[in-house]
């Protein structure tokens, strides 16, 4: 331990993260969202992994918090918005997880079009001896991918998805310089779509938009795929919209109530699911951590976050 200032960490941290952190602060590791009575004078709280949560009475309780460094890119763990109005500073990861979850989304795109998931099965299961070739799938050359959500990792997806012969249309806030058609109602991208990949961030500002209409504008023959926030997407309109055949397919790496994946979705054959992997590689995880600790350094050598959230 090095003496210097109390540092909370909440949820789990690598080797690494505890080592670079004991060298600058002294580490409490509670292990839980709540922070014992003897610590809350503490100004750093270092999020690890595992969905440490920073709500707005624990900022209330540490009138001393100068920064939260969140692990992700994504804080809707964390009340921002309560943080600010305390003159807290929020950091996150940004940036080092952008071709990871980028990969993760096509991954998924093509697991679900190209109907891997069901395939593997076939192989590993002894169908394919037994009843010979499996299925056809579908192609995505020449299908139109609305991206929702163009930020660093939106637009990173979108640079991929250039060698796939597909063409890229998107849904933001507002438009952007980039030379894909821009779509300001969700609705209307999702009705010229065949393909529709949300990479939104939480919050409220996109809780629930991919609702009942945008998937039944998407069609019978659209897949779904989200890797960005599971609670951009209605979870209940989606499982009607799938066993109705509203919808044709969805693949998900995040879910509304994470660990949590609604039974229905399970037992369904046109839906590929994943535990929230999208940045989940080694090298990724160690990049992300470095940052989380780049931040809380340099809050306490110069007073300013590396990478703070936008206000
Ligand atoms: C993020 O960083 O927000 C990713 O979803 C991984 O948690």
């Amino acid at each position: 331990m090095s003496g210097g200032p109390d540092a909370i960490v909440l949820g789990t941290v690598t080797d690494r993260m505890r080592a670079r952190l004991d060298e600058k602060f002294t580490v409490h590791a509670v292990g839980t969202d709540s922070v014992p009575e003897a610590l809350l004078g503490a100004s750093y709280i270092c999020c690890g992994q595992g969905g440490a949560s920073v709500r707005a009475d624990l900022i209330d309780a540490m009138p001393e918090l100068k920064i939260i460094s969140n692990f992700g890119v994504g804080y809707d763990n964390v009340d921002a918005a309560h943080a600010a109005s305390k003159g807290v500073v929020v950091s996150h990861t940004p940036d080092v997880l952008n071709d990871e979850v980028a990969n993760t989304a096509i991954l998924l795109m093509l697991a679900s079009a190209r109907n891997f998931r069901h395939d593997e099965d076939w192989a590993r299961s002894g169908t394919w001896e037994k009843q010979g070739a499996a299925p056809l799938s579908r192609s995505v050359k020449g299908a139109t991918v609305g991206i929702l959500g163009l930020g660093r990792i939106g637009e990173a997806l979108a640079e991929k998805l250039g060698v796939f012969g597909v063409t890229v249309v998107y849904h933001n806030r507002s438009e952007k310089p980039v030379p894909y058609t821009y779509y300001g109602d969700l609705v209307e991208m999702a009705r010229d779509a065949d393909i529709l990949i949300s990479v939104a961030p939480g919050g409220a500002s996109t809780h629930h938009i991919v609702n009942a209409e945008v998937l039944k504008a998407l069609g019978p023959d659209g897949l779904l795929v989200n890797v960005g926030r599971g609670s951009v997407v209605d979870e209940t309109a989606l499982v009607a919209a799938l066993s109705s055949g509203t919808l044709g397919a969805a693949a998900l790496d995040v879910f509304e109530h994470e660990p949590k994946i609604p039974d229905a979705l399970k037992t369904m054959d046109n839906v590929v699911l994943l535990p929230h992997v999208g940045s989940a590689t080694v090298e990724t995880r160690a990049a992300m951590g470095d940052l989380v600790v780049d931040n809380l350094i340099a809050m306490l050598e110069t007073g300013k976050a590396r990478t703070p959230v936008p206000e």
